[in-house]
């Protein structure tokens, strides 16, 4: 349906053991069905490891889930830093979930965030989305527009951070957008990153918020969607393929 490569990437959140290699294992042989898709599973930091050595041939990508804001090493009880993750064989990480910003992280501890794991030369997953109060009073672009320009500074390296659209009121929910509202988000955060970081590179943007396989082939009509964040399915390797076959399809 399209030549442009998509990506598929799971957040497993807080899901997982030694025993869900199976899960992984089976996404990882469905993988090559698809060349035009990219696959990242991002796991529990336990989990990185031991899913990298043991997938011999390794057709997606393993990504973690968030890091601390502090680099490197020092006395910070409990934090696992960037540098931590690149070690462990993380290749992406999401950051600025808002499942995270409801804990208490603002956008400034995210941008720092941001910035650790790109010293670190991991791929960003950078969420934003509005709640639905901002949705009811019409502030979905500016709560957007603010997200990123707090977040993201001038100096990063743009090339690196795959921007992800969540409205919060559809995660976990079974609630998506009409996909009009849909199309007009994604356009607007891709011009509006353009025109804010003056840069000609239109960057990725996926779509997040209870992707299935049934509602998957709505949203594959959003041409400007670069592919999915998909939480509670991509726990089951079944619910994950039927997403990535029923877009195709
Ligand atoms: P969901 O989660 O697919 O379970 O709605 C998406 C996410 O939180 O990234």
């Amino acid at each position: 349906m399209t030549n442009k490569l998509k990506y598929f990437i799971g957040n497993w959140k807080m899901f997982g053991d030694f025993s869900s290699y199976k899960i992984i294992y089976k996404i990882n042989q469905y993988v090559p069905k698809h060349k035009k898709s990219k696959v990242v599973i991002c796991v529990p930091n336990i989990l990185i490891d031991f899913f990298k050595k043991r997938l011999k041939k390794r057709n997606l990508s393993i990504g973690a889930q968030n890091c601390s804001h502090r680099e490197g090493y020092g006395p910070f009880t409990g934090a696992v830093s960037a540098k931590m993750l690149k070690k462990m064989g993380a290749e992406y990480i999401i950051l600025g979930h808002s499942e995270n910003r409801q804990e208490g992280e603002t956008p400034q501890l995210i941008k720092k965030k941001i910035l650790s794991a790109l010293n670190q030369k991991l791929n960003v997953i950078f969420c934003v989305g509005e709640k639905l109060k901002d949705k009811k009073k019409g502030k979905t672009f500016s709560v957007i527009r603010k997200q990123i320009t707090k977040s993201i500074d001038k100096k990063f390296n743009k090339n690196k951070i795959i921007l992800a659209y969540e409205p919060v009121w559809s995660i976990g929910t079974n609630k998506i957008p009409r996909v009009n509202d849909l199309e007009k988000v994604i356009k607007f955060i891709k011009s509006d990153f353009k025109r804010s970081f003056k840069t000609k590179k239109i960057p990725k943007v996926l779509y997040g918020g209870s992707v299935n396989k049934k509602n998957v082939k709505s949203l594959s009509i959003v041409k400007e969607i670069d592919g999915f964040l998909i939480g509670g399915a991509s726990q089951s390797a079944k619910k994950f393929i039927d997403i990535i076959e029923n877009y195709y399809k």
